[in-house]
């Protein structure tokens, strides 16, 4: 399937330009209280709880649902979408489980741009459908292309923006403290300072997707000859010493924030504005809903997904009670 992250100039120009039109930082900002209102609804399903995977019912749903609505998916369909994305990380690697998920997600967007065409609403999908540059519109294949890809670049990244940074927190209460009080306080600068730094130190994007040599190249001493692979591990460079003073240092105020988690050049990560604004609003939401939040288990006992690109839990349990609602002997983890 051709989309933008496999596409060269002048085609890759054409069509980002086309989606830049549709999808404005103008239309992810009004989003905001709809992202607001997802995150709480997710964390009142489990609040009362006093424990939960914060993977499963909370990182991952919430992503999906989010561009399910920013798209103008119906709401009866979000369901679905969940099905399809659960289906794309969990049987990823085995055969069939994905091609099936992405063919169904691709014949599900098809139809609904169709309907969109036929009755257009205040939604993104309906904007893709619109957007022209100099007089060219996206085809039918290019909208339900471009609708698909932002839902598979947009997704399970952001389930380990959430599903990582909230583990970072955890593993450094001192800082989870400080998040908690400048969200308190209000200071989104400072938060949005924070969800870059997490970011930085431990991102969803650990490699950077597949490029090709134009031309004979050496790198770190080593040839590359025209048409070979290169991969650029996005996670080595933002721990980079030579870049950045005492890397493994998880500083939440640290005011250089030129890390390579969204990637860089032309394939720069499109819906980074949509992603910053889910990992504040999602973050803010947890430390300050959840004021007991810490590890379940043993960090040891975490399981990552595989996959080359992708840095991500497959689930993080995590315990609010307050510790005098523990049950005797049942002391909380240590970190
Ligand atoms: C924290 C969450 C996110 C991270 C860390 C992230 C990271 C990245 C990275 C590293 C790239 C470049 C990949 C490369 O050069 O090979 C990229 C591209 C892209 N991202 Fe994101 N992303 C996130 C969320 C999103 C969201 C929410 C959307 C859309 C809803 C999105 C849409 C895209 C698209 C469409 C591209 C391809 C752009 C192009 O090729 O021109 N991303 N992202």
């Amino acid at each position: 399937m051709t989309h933008l992250l496999n596409i060269d100039p002048p085609d890759h120009t054409r069509l980002r330009r086309l989606v830049s039109a549709a999808f404005t930082p103008r239309r992810v900002a009004a989003f905001a209280p709809r992202v607001e209102e997802l995150t709480h609804r997710l964390i009142d399903g489990f609040a009362d709880r006093g424990s939960a995977d914060l993977i499963h019912e909370f990182a991952f749903p919430l992503p999906i649902y989010a561009i399910c609505d920013l798209l103008g998916v119906p709401e009866e369909d979000h369901d679905d979408f969940r099905d399809w994305a659960g289906m794309m990380l969990h049987t990823a690697g085995r055969r069939g489980g994905v091609g099936r998920a992405v063919k169904r997600m691709r014949g599900y967007l098809s139809e609904l741009i169709e309907r969109k065409r036929a009755d257009p609403a205040d939604d993104l999908i309906t904007a893709l459908i619109r957007a022209s540059d100099h007089g060219e519109h996206l085809t039918g294949e290019e909208a339900a292309a471009m609708a698909f890809i932002l839902l598979f670049a947009g997704f399970e990244t952001t389930v380990n923006l959430i599903g990582n940074g909230t583990l970072a927190l955890l593993r450094h209460p001192d800082r989870m403290e400080y998040l908690r009080g400048v969200v308190r306080a209000g200071d989104e600068p400072a938060v949005d300072r924070a969800v870059e730094e997490l970011l930085r130190w431990d991102g969803p994007v650990e490699i950077a997707t597949w490029r090709f040599a134009r031309e004979p190249l050496t790198i770190g001493g080593r040839r590359i000859a025209p048409g070979d692979p290169v991969l650029v591990v996005l996670a080595a460079a933002d721990r980079d010493p030579a870049r950045f003073p005492d890397p493994d240092r998880l500083d939440l105020t640290r005011s250089d924030q030129q890390h390579l988690g969204y990637g860089h050049g032309i394939h720069y990560c499109l819906g980074a504005p949509l992603a910053r604004l889910e990992g504040r609003i999602a973050l803010s939401a947890l430390l300050t809903r959840l004021p007991h939040l810490r590890l379940a288990v043993d960090p040891a006992e975490l399981r990552w997904r595989g996959g080359l690109i992708m840095r991500g839990l497959r689930a993080l349990p995590v315990d609010f009670r307050r510790e005098t609602d523990l049950p005797a002997g049942n002391a909380p983890s240590g970190l």
